[in-house]
């Protein structure tokens, strides 16, 4: 069977790493990687290939950066021609990133069928633009590998085949689960100067939240006001990084903004933090899996699960109400969470079983 597998951002790496260890372990497939460039940053994407060990893309679109619509059609142009070339049995797209929508569409329209791992996910707020990715995504793909079970259920509400719906679990957490004994083994706390379970890891990348001016600053607010009781550390996004620097908010002794980390590192310091803030999809989900509590800088998640099983609270971008759960973090209210259905480590082997089954 012949995959065309594609990724294009961070989140994507992660779960392709753990498709491609379970595609090759289990044999019989011919499977091509097409990165599309979205992401290209040493930081952003060189780094998660080389930790995780992903085989090196076979091509490399080289879309760079622009504006949601600009990327999403300049990948769809640029896609057809591996697509055309390699003449896949499936393409396998991941996440809900606009290399993600952009290959989907490329790939229906070109008449080859098309998977999505992570499917059904829902915010309801088309504001984001991966509710769109999501939704598009979902409608044209003929297979749809789902995380969590409200996946399912809002597949069916949106009248797709559930003959077509697989829960399998989380690929993401596959690569967690594989590397969390090596990520905790390197103590980055240490290297940051910060005691295990004394420091709270913040992260925000969102333009919902970085791009409005008055949301960064309450959110800026609350991590400084956090930084009072215990330090914060926060790895910024590149477009983070300049909205801070355009509102003149800097960091300071216990709030240090610090360069995006590689994916072990990363994990390494959320294992060991006393809490998370974030506005990221992915961290909600591995730091349910961790027991870390994890507060989510946003209104809704497509994530319910995190929230009713795991360790995740939304507060939106109100400083108090981040302070106020820290301090009950502080005094010793955690929430006790538990891991998820089928969040085992084997999502991408069932994915492969499924595939198996469908050729078979
Ligand atoms: C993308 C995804 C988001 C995901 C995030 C993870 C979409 C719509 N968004 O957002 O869902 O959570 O990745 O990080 O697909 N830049 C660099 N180096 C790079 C890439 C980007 O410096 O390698 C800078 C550029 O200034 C760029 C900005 O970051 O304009 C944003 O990049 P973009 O491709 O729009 O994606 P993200 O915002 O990172």
């Amino acid at each position: 069977m012949r995959l065309l597998l594609v990724a294009g951002a961070r989140p994507n790496f992660v779960k392709l790493a753990s498709l491609c260890r379970a595609l090759d372990a289990a044999g019989g497939f011919d499977r091509r990687i097409v990165h599309t460039g979205q992401h290209y940053s040493d930081a952003l994407s060189d780094v998660f290939f080389t930790e995780l060990s992903i085989p090196r893309p076979d091509v490399n679109l080289g879309v760079g950066s622009g504006t949601g619509a600009w990327q999403t059609a300049e990948i769809m142009r640029r896609f057809e021609v591996p697509l055309l070339d390699v003449r896949p049995d499936l393409v396998v797209v991941v996440g809900d990133v606009n290399s993600t929508l952009a290959c989907a569409l490329t790939a229906v329209k070109s008449g080859f069928p098309v998977a999505h791992v992570e499917a059904g996910l829902r915010s309801f707020d088309l504001r984001m633009p991966e509710e769109t990715n999501r939704r598009v995504t979902d409608a044209v793909s003929e297979i749809l590998f789902v995380s969590e079970k409200a996946g399912v259920a809002n597949l069916a509400r949106e009248g797709i085949d559930p003959g077509r719906v697989h829960l399998v679990g989380n690929v993401m957490i596959d690569t967690l689960l594989e590397h969390r004994e090596r990520a905790r083994a390197r103590d980055v706390c240490a290297r940051f100067g910060v005691r295990r379970r004394e420091v709270v890891v913040a992260t925000l990348h969102r333009p919902g939240n970085v791009e409005d001016r008055a949301r960064l600053s309450a959110l800026f607010t609350g991590l400084r006001r956090v930084s009072e009781r215990v330090p914060v550390l926060l790895p910024a996004h590149p477009r983070t990084a300049a909205a801070l620097a355009s509102l003149g908010l800097a960091g300071t002794g216990s709030l240090r903004i610090i360069e995006p980390l590689g994916y072990l590192d990363f994990l390494g310091l959320i294992s060991d933090a006393m809490a998370v803030i974030t506005d990221s999809g992915g961290i909600q989900e591995e730091t349910t899996v961790l027991g870390v509590p994890c507060l989510t800088a946003r209104d809704n998640t497509e994530r319910p699960i995190t929230v009713e099983q795991g360790t995740n609270t939304l507060v939106g971008c109100d400083a108090d109400r981040i302070v106020r759960e820290v301090d009950r973090i502080l005094g010793g209210e955690r929430p006790a969470g538990r891991v998820p259905a089928l969040w085992d480590g084997r999502a991408a082997d069932r994915i492969v079983g499924v595939l198996e089954a469908r050729e078979g």
